[in-house]
């Protein structure tokens, strides 16, 4: 069954870990996430972008694959379906195909209208159960054509928006989509601890979770941050195995070509890569 984030973010909070969220883009990517949660036994958020929906021929077709997977998986952790970076339009049409949580990324407003709009999602939402994250500073780089500055976060914008009602917010402190730039200046923890002082009991959430050093996670989850956002990382790691097996010739040995055993080396890539965050961030066994 598909749950609102809620009570897993607030039970991550509460206990200082994160809940990872993993970017899906087909069917493996989902099957290797569904899995290795359950075998972890751990919580999962699935985000889905909206050039990624696209991608997979729309938000009710996304819905139907993993309400399909969860249950002829037998997947018993909570898991969240996402929309990551949605647009007001894009929330709206994530709510009414039956998504469990959306995020609204309404930092390249003007923060009067970023409120505006999030106040009126966090009114549907709540009537339905849905989990609501919003986002203040934006990401920087770009992820599915959605480009960010990366400026920090105003923590006064923060409180502001955190008292609209969301479930969770994503603040920018100079975390990047994609790989980070030799020069990265890293994250800026003093910024993270004054936006953690003003929310509260907030759940926070880092996005850009792909190469950032892990005793910076750690420190960010101990000021607050119990969702991390990753999605570079397993493609890196899907391209990384898919390129070995077939520079390996594999594909052209008996039926390598059969797309089940062409996927099947990243298909593990993947899996190995959201264990080692799952246990990077704390959430093993905490389903
Ligand atoms: P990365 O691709 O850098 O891991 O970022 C993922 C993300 O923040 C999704 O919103």
């Amino acid at each position: 069954m598909l749950v609102s984030a809620k009570e897993m973010l607030e039970k991550a909070k509460a206990g200082k870990y994160a809940v990872g969220q993993f970017n899906i883009n087909n069917l493996e990517w989902t099957k290797a996430i569904l899995l290795t949660a359950q075998e972890l036994n751990s919580p999962v958020i699935l985000g889905v972008s909206e050039g990624a929906g696209k991608y997979m021929c729309g938000y009710e077709t996304v819905v139907g694959m993993v309400k399909g997977m969860i249950k002829c998986l037998n997947i018993t952790v909570p898991v969240a379906l996402h929309l990551d970076h949605g647009s007001y339009e894009g929330a709206k049409a994530c709510i009414n195909a039956g998504f469990s949580s959306v995020m609204f990324d309404g930092s390249h407003y003007p923060i009067e209208e970023n409120i505006k709009k999030t106040t009126e999602l966090v009114n549907a939402c709540n009537v339905l159960g849905i989990s609501l994250e919003a986002e203040v500073g934006s990401i920087g780089g770009e992820e599915d054509g959605v480009v960010g500055a990366g400026e920090c976060a105003d923590p006064n914008e923060c409180k502001m928006v955190a008292d609209l009602g969301v479930t969770m917010l994503a603040a920018g402190i100079g975390n990047i989509h994609g790989k980070y730039p030799a020069n990265w200046a890293g994250l800026n923890f003093d910024v993270l601890a004054s936006i953690s002082e003003k929310v509260g009991d907030m759940p926070l959430v880092l996005h850009g979770g792909t190469g950032i050093p892990e005793d910076m996670i750690k420190k960010a989850i101990s000021l607050g941050v119990s969702k991390i956002n990753v999605n570079t990382e397993c493609q890196l790691a899907f391209a990384a195995a898919t390129r070995q097996y077939v520079e390996a010739g594999k594909d052209l040995s008996g039926k390598g070509f059969d797309p089940r055993k062409l996927l099947a080396p990243g298909f593990e890539a993947i899996k190995a890569t959201v264990k080692e965050k799952m246990e990077l961030f704390g959430s093993v066994n905490k389903a």
